[in-house]
């Protein structure tokens, strides 16, 4: 298989078997044992020095409903949901449906042009820094290859952006963009207003100046159970606003656990996970989650994720606000694009990442 072809261009041969080079080590696989998905769980519990078992208790991660905005409910469940899970999905956020089908298309469109089309937008090839087709996550560093391709939209200005981004995608891409816009920003007001931090629009750069958009797809893979989609990791940014197909695969490991539970598709919604930047702007409060893919034998999945990130040139720690009560700041300061290169230097690593920032 020659460059270019990517994951897809393997799937398309319809191997019998998964070859070498993407077969995971067993500790990298999905563990179904590891897996809950609506099963009750029980904990030990002390009841005046008596140890019990609790009452069943259920992990979904949250879903919440944002129709009313001004609803100070809303606001806790947001808070909430940041906190203990670091992923949420929210319904009847406003960005329609049709703008979220389009982009699914579009996605699907571009990656099955021919792969004479699709190489003009690798790495060697791509007209600008801003359009990048990948295969893997880090081919160069990553041991064993993730079976995911995917291409990566780095949003300048609609002008600039238009003039580079694949004619396959670009006007959807850019839709998607636009029409999540408000509700991106009244996301980042709401986990504002609960660390104390008001004024947001002095902050933009620091919290929101960079955008990148990825269109994701994950091939039908032989031997799935051996091969992963895309490894453990925490995502570097802000938050990500995170659309999936009706597929299925997307896991998030509960916080301090090593339970990994679905995140289900539900149809009209957006996933929303806390990124690094925003777990050390709120000095730990808010957690970034890690989360995988599963590979997939039956189906393709897409999936388009938004990228909030701070602008490169911000420095980026614990905010003063949030250490105005005297605690103490668990990360240090570091420049953001020093941050993410540090990100893209090795595979996916799990939560080490943070560690730089330490
Ligand atoms: C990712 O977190 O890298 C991808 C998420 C997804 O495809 O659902
Ligand atoms: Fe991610």
């Amino acid at each position: 298989v020659t460059k270019g072809h990517g994951a897809k261009g393997i799937s398309d041969l319809r191997l019998d078997a998964l070859p070498d080079q993407y077969i995971q080590p067993p500790e990298e696989r999905i563990d179904v044992t590891k897996v809950l998905d609506k099963e009750p769980r029980f904990f030990l519990v002390s009841d005046n020095g008596q140890k019990r078992l609790s009452d069943a208790v259920f992990l979904v991660v949250p879903v919440i409903d944002i129709s009313n905005l001004d609803d100070p409910v809303v606001a806790d469940r947001i808070a909430e949901a940041a906190e203990k899970w670091g992923f949420f999905q929210i319904v009847n956020h406003g960005v329609p449906v049709e703008v979220l089908e389009n982009v699914k298309v579009a996605a699907r469109r571009f990656f099955e042009l021919p792969v004479e089309e699709k190489i003009k937008y690798t790495q060697e090839n791509s007209p600008s820094k801003a359009v990048r087709l990948t295969t893997s996550f880090i081919p160069k560093a990553d041991k064993v290859l993730e079976w995911k391709d995917y291409l990566s939209l780095f949003y300048v200005s609609d002008d600039e952006s238009s003039k580079y981004w694949p004619a396959a995608c670009k006007n959807e891409a850019m839709e998607f963009m636009n029409k999540s816009e408000f509700v991106i920003k009244w996301l980042l007001k709401v986990l504002m207003q609960r660390l104390n931090v008001e004024d947001l629009d002095s902050k933009e750069s620091l919290l929101m100046g960079s955008r990148r958009i990825n269109l994701n797809y994950y091939p039908i893979c032989p031997n799935p159970e051996l091969a992963i989609g895309v490894g453990r990791h925490s995502d570097v940014s802000t938050f990500t606003f995170l659309l999936q197909d009706h597929i299925g695969g997307l896991y998030v490991r509960k916080l301090e656990t090593d339970f990994w539970i679905q995140v289900p598709p539900i149809p009209g919604s957006i996933v929303i996970n806390v990124g690094d930047a925003l777990e050390i702007f709120s000095n730990g409060k808010y957690k970034s989650a890690e989360h995988r893919v599963a590979a997939n034998g039956n189906n393709n999945r897409i999936s388009v994720p938004i990228f909030v990130n701070p602008s490169p040139g911000e420095i980026i720690g614990p905010l003063p606000e949030v250490l105005e009560n005297g605690e103490k700041p668990i990360y240090k300061h570091v420049l953001y694009s020093d941050y993410v290169k540090h990100f893209y230097r090795k595979s996916h690593d799990g939560k080490l990442t943070v560690d730089f920032a330490k």
